[in-house]
């Protein structure tokens, strides 16, 4: 889960919204999920709403939690004015507790990969479990962790991504520095986040950890088993193929009968 000990990257949730918020690959995906859902959706780790403002947007009964409370904050703060501020609460989808009952739990980009432990994974899939109603599903997207991604070199910091800063007109350069251990299935991710200038100097710099936990596709059906799901199938890609490419993304489905 989070470090307790070094700042997370959802501590600085207006730099995740700058890097991230504008990534739409998924969004028809889930706009389909909540649109074919027979009742409520809810987003486990919906951070700042990419994908659960969409969805309210479109007019779809959801709801999300984050155990971030800043990016549930920034939630806030967008869907002021709205009617959508109680639809999003900061909880832990390891133990969670909300009195409605879903037709579809979702959880997007990598959420659970934040489970760093098989505990934390049963925990969190029991919870999501019990959180649907009869007939519903928990649809999970997950990267597949396929060898070209644990061969790429270690510790070397990497630009992942920039976007220009609006308030400030400077470039905002996510660089990440990762360790991965294939053998427990962890990434360790020291994040730094540089604000330059025009001649490319540093201008400010945040510093952060987190971590994500994979898991392979039988490990996954192994897990919906041991947390009580009925059944289960899972995709390669958002489009409903067979999953065959170790370097697809692993979309999961599990229904509670
Ligand atoms: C990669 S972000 C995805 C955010 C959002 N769903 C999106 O697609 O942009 C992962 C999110 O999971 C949240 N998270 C991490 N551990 C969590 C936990 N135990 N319970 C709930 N949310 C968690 C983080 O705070 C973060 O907002």
């Amino acid at each position: 889960m989070t470090h307790k000990q070094q700042p997370s990257p959802y501590d600085a949730p207006e730099i995740y919204d700058l890097l991230f918020e504008s990534f739409d690959f998924d969004l028809p995906f889930w706009l389909k999920v909540a649109s074919e859902a027979d009742g409520p959706v809810l987003e486990a780790g919906c951070g700042t709403g990419r994908v659960l403002l969409r969805l309210l947007e479109a007019g779809a009964d959801a709801d999300g939690f984050d155990l971030s409370g800043p990016m549930i904050e920034r939630f806030w703060a967008k869907a002021r004015g709205r009617g959508w501020r109680k639809r999003a609460i900061v909880a832990d989808m390891r133990e969670f507790s909300l009195p409605r009952r879903y037709a579809r739990m979702i959880c997007a980009f990598n959420g659970f990969a934040h489970c760093e432990t098989t505990e934390d994974q049963i925990r969190a899939l029991r919870c999501f479990r019990e959180h649907l109603a009869p007939g519903g599903a928990l649809v999970l997207h997950m990267s597949y962790p396929g060898p070209k991604y644990w061969t790429e070199p270690d510790g070397v910091p990497t630009l992942e991504i920039e976007a220009r800063n609006p308030l400030t007109g400077r470039m905002i350069q996510m660089w990440d520095t990762r360790t991965k251990d294939p053998v427990a299935q962890l990434q360790r991710s020291e994040v730094e986040i540089r604000e330059v200038d025009e001649s490319g100097r540093t201008a400010a710099s945040h510093r952060s950890a987190t971590s994500q936990r994979w898991v392979y596709r039988f490990e996954l059906e192994l897990l919906f088993r041991v947390a009580a799901f009925s059944r289960w199938t899972i995709w390669g890609g958002f489009e409903g193929k067979p999953l065959a490419d170790s370097q697809d993304q692993m979309i999961a489905w599990a229904w509670r009968d």
